[in-house]
């Protein structure tokens, strides 16, 4: 089987006048379909730099990048973008939505981008808010919602256009651990589903959720082992809130 994302030799340097900063000095990773990888490492180590590469917001200074088959280490910014708006799920530590716009609203924005009708648009955003436990929230603006149910919408927006892998760069970073932990439950449902998940995190317990554990130092990969003591979220499928 081909894997979903092949890294060979990943380099990125940024120059700053006289100074030139090794975010990556050189990357190789091969992941497959429906893995779920945690991906871990000092601050300054690499892990944004890394995943902005992977999720097509950025290319490396120098090796390849093959994602889903297509090599996208030389693209264009609007043939990334393409890329982008059919591949990959992005779910943000400080959420990124939209402030005046509902839930509903907010999960459908990645579909006026991908051409879907109104109607259409409206309909798979309730259904994927409605997934994620959100189905009586969706006409909330985000300063109407708890941090958690704020994530729950970036992610039933991340999910929205089925996309090949889902990046999530500290998404537990701005919750409480009861929240963390929900998110990380919702996480696993999406994985169950088939879903590929890299997610970036600071704290060991919740790299345990995820089924391989990559670490990070100086740009390099310092390790990157299967996790073989998987943590599970307890939980009787996904908490609704009820009114
Ligand atoms: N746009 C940029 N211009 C110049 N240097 C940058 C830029 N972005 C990142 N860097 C540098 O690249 C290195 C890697 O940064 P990166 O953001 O990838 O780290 P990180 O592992 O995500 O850290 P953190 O855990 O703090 O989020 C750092 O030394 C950083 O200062
Ligand atoms: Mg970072």
């Amino acid at each position: 089987m081909e894997p979903l994302i092949t890294l060979k030799d990943i380099g990125r340097k940024y120059v700053i006048g006289t100074e030139v900063i090794h975010a990556l000095k050189s990357v190789s990773l091969t992941i497959n379909k429906g893995e779920f990888v945690a991906l871990m490492g000092p601050s300054g180590s690499g892990k944004s730099t890394l995943m902005n590469i992977l999720g097509c917001l950025d290319t490396p200074s120098k090796g390849e990048y093959i994602l889903n088959g297509i090599n996208v280490s030389h693209m264009t910014d609007n043939e990334l973008a393409e890329v982008r708006n059919t591949e990959i799920g992005f779910v943000f530590q400080t959420f990124n939505l939209l402030p005046r716009n509902t839930a509903l609203d907010n999960v459908a924005l990645p579909l006026i981008y991908a051409g879907v009708s109104k109607e259409k648009r409206q309909e798979r955003a309730k259904t994927s808010l409605e997934n994620v436990g959100l189905g009586n929230r969706i006409t909330h603006k985000p300063n109407e919602l708890s941090g958690g149910q704020r994530q729950r919408v970036a992610v039933a927006r991340a999910l929205i256009n089925n996309p090949s892998i889902i990046l999530a760069d500290e998404p537990t970073g701005n919750l409480d651990t009861k929240t963390s932990i929900e998110i990380m439950g919702l996480m696993e449902d999406i994985h169950a589903k088939g879903n590929t998940i890299i997610l970036v995190t600071h704290e060991e317990d919740i790299a345990l959720h995820a089924h391989r554990i990559v670490r990070m130092r100086d740009g390099l990969v310092e390790n990157d082992f299967a996790n073989t003591n998987i943590q599970r979220v307890q939980r009787q499928g996904i908490p609704e809130f009820k009114d």
